[in-house]
């Protein structure tokens, strides 16, 4: 069953066409990993998806992104709960310089939970949900930036968690860790998946084969190619998606 349907999505930055007549569907709790060279897209796109763009000055978009059926770019959609439902996690790991307790029950504030009770357990769930509670159980005041890198990747997702989003976009997630970290978090990514739909960008080919069951290849803002992981890796159909993954291109 898919949960996001996109059509016919065109994003321009000023003159330059950054996405071209984007069409595809993402099934609902499975990985999908995005991959391409440099520059084609694939931020550009994952934004699309919590209209994350719309920060961006001088953006116009055409088509559309329905996500559980609704057109996100519709005149009435509510930004808060649009990205409360699909919650984004960067390249770096990102939280707050606040407390570790903080940094999770932000997400609870803003979308006004309050009560004290309940904050903590929704804390130690999200926490648990990503194998950090007992890591931090016992220094949730220390300051989040005093975690090492995985660590704080994992913060970050728990960060989204706590408000139990639908989809989470994950761009480039592992690419400032090292091969057990990242191992770590591709564990992790295979449990939430029960959970949520993932959408991935990665520049490591031997993690989107590993990860993700349907792939998409981006070039210039293109989507050369999409379809189940296994395909695309050993008989793309079309030859520029063969070209890249052979290495004689990108
Ligand atoms: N805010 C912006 N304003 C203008 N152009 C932009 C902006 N952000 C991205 N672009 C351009 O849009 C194109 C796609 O960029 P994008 O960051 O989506 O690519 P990418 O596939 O994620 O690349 P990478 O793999 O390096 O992260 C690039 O040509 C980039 O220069
Ligand atoms: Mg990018």
């Amino acid at each position: 069953m898919s949960i996001i349907e996109v059509n016919k999505l065109n994003l321009f930055y000023g003159n330059f066409q950054a996405l071209k007549e984007i069409t595809l569907r993402i099934e609902k709790q499975k990985i999908t990993a995005l991959i391409g060279p440099s520059g084609c897209g694939k931020s550009t796109f994952l934004r699309t998806l919590n209209r994350m763009n719309d920060l961006i000055d001088d953006v116009r978009i055409s088509g559309s992104v329905k996500i559980s059926g609704n057109d996100i770019y519709g005149s009435d959609v509510d930004l808060l709960a649009l990205r409360k439902k699909v919650g984004m996690v960067f390249q770096r790991p990102n939280p707050f310089p606040l407390s570790i307790y903080d940094n999770v029950v932000y997400g609870l504030r803003v979308h006004g939970i309050l009560d004290k009770k309940i904050m903590e357990q929704k804390l130690q769930w999200s926490l648990e949900s990503v194998h950090l509670w007992d890591e931090v159980k016992d220094k949730l005041d220390q300051n989040a930036l005093t975690l090492s890198g995985e660590q704080q990747q994992r913060l970050c997702i728990a960060r989204l968690a706590v408000v139990e989003p639908e989809v989470l976009l994950m761009d480039e997630p592992c690419s400032a860790l090292d091969p057990m970290s990242t191992a770590k978090i591709e564990d992790l990514m295979y449990e939430l998946k029960k959970q949520y739909t993932i959408i991935i960008v990665t520049h490591n080919m031997q993690q989107a084969a590993r990860v993700s069951e349907y792939t998409g290849y981006f070039l210039l803002g293109e989507l050369v190619e999409f379809g189940e992981t296994n395909q695309i890796f050993t008989s793309p159909k079309d030859s520029r998606t063969e070209d890249y993954l052979t290495g004689r291109f990108g």
